[in-house]
């Protein structure tokens, strides 16, 4: 089957990377919706950029249009499978009620984004998109790194998952043996995927016969 056309049996899921640390988490992600024949809308934000070169060494280009080139040449995403928007680019499809994604993840989802989103501030796209979903009552995945957790970023949470929100940190279990840092960020990733409905086989499922 050809990417494109398994793109038109898949979903479209807006991706947000905020500065938290847990990068590795984002990418992984990135990489398995597309190739999983998703359409992908990508944004980041300034702090993304920041921590992605520090984590990673990679750099998140300014241009939307570069990171756009960046990314489909890196994971063999299909024409317009993968799209980036600007941090204020109220033109884009997420910014709207009327064109929602099936899905969005903030992954991972710095405590100020969380409490951005909790607060319905809509400053910037990745808020707006966020609301968009949950005005829309689209599913909105937020993938928090902190620790430990304030009362406020714990009622921020509470308040989101009363709205429809799926909090899912990035909190790694160790029960399947990971034996390298892949392993570990793949728990999470898998989490997300089976929460976004997207089939994969990143780890056995427990209870399953092997
Ligand atoms: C290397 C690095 C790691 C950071 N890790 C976290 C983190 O794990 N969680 C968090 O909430 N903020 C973290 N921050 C702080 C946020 O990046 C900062 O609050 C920023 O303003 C968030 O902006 P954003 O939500 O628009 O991405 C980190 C910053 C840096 C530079």
């Amino acid at each position: 089957m050809s990417p494109q056309q398994k793109l038109n049996t898949s979903k479209t899921i807006t991706l947000a990377f905020t500065g938290a640390s847990g990068m590795p988490y984002g990418i992984r992600l990135l990489e398995l919706l597309l190739a999983g024949g998703n359409r992908v809308y990508l944004l980041y934000s300034q702090a993304a950029q920041i921590v992605a070169h520090q984590e990673l060494q990679l750099t998140l280009p300014s241009r939307a249009k570069e990171a756009e080139e960046l990314f489909s040449r890196r994971f063999n995403a299909a024409e317009g499978q993968l799209r980036v928007f600007g941090r204020e680019e109220w033109f884009a499809p997420v910014a709207s009620g009327s064109n929602p994604a099936d899905a969005m993840v903030v992954c991972p989802c710095t405590m100020g984004t969380l409490a951005a989103i909790a607060a319905g501030l809509s400053q910037k796209l990745i808020e707006r998109a966020a609301d968009v979903m949950l005005k829309e009552s689209r599913k909105l995945i937020l993938v928090p790194r902190e620790t430990p957790f304030s009362a406020i970023h714990l009622e921020n949470m509470l308040k989101l998952a009363r709205g429809g929100a799926v909090i899912l940190p990035a909190n790694p279990g160790f029960y399947h043996h990971p034996v390298n840092v892949q392993d570990v960020v793949d728990f999470v990733v898998a989490r997300i995927l089976d929460h976004l409905g997207v089939a994969h086989s990143l780890m056995p499922r427990w209870g399953a016969e092997s």
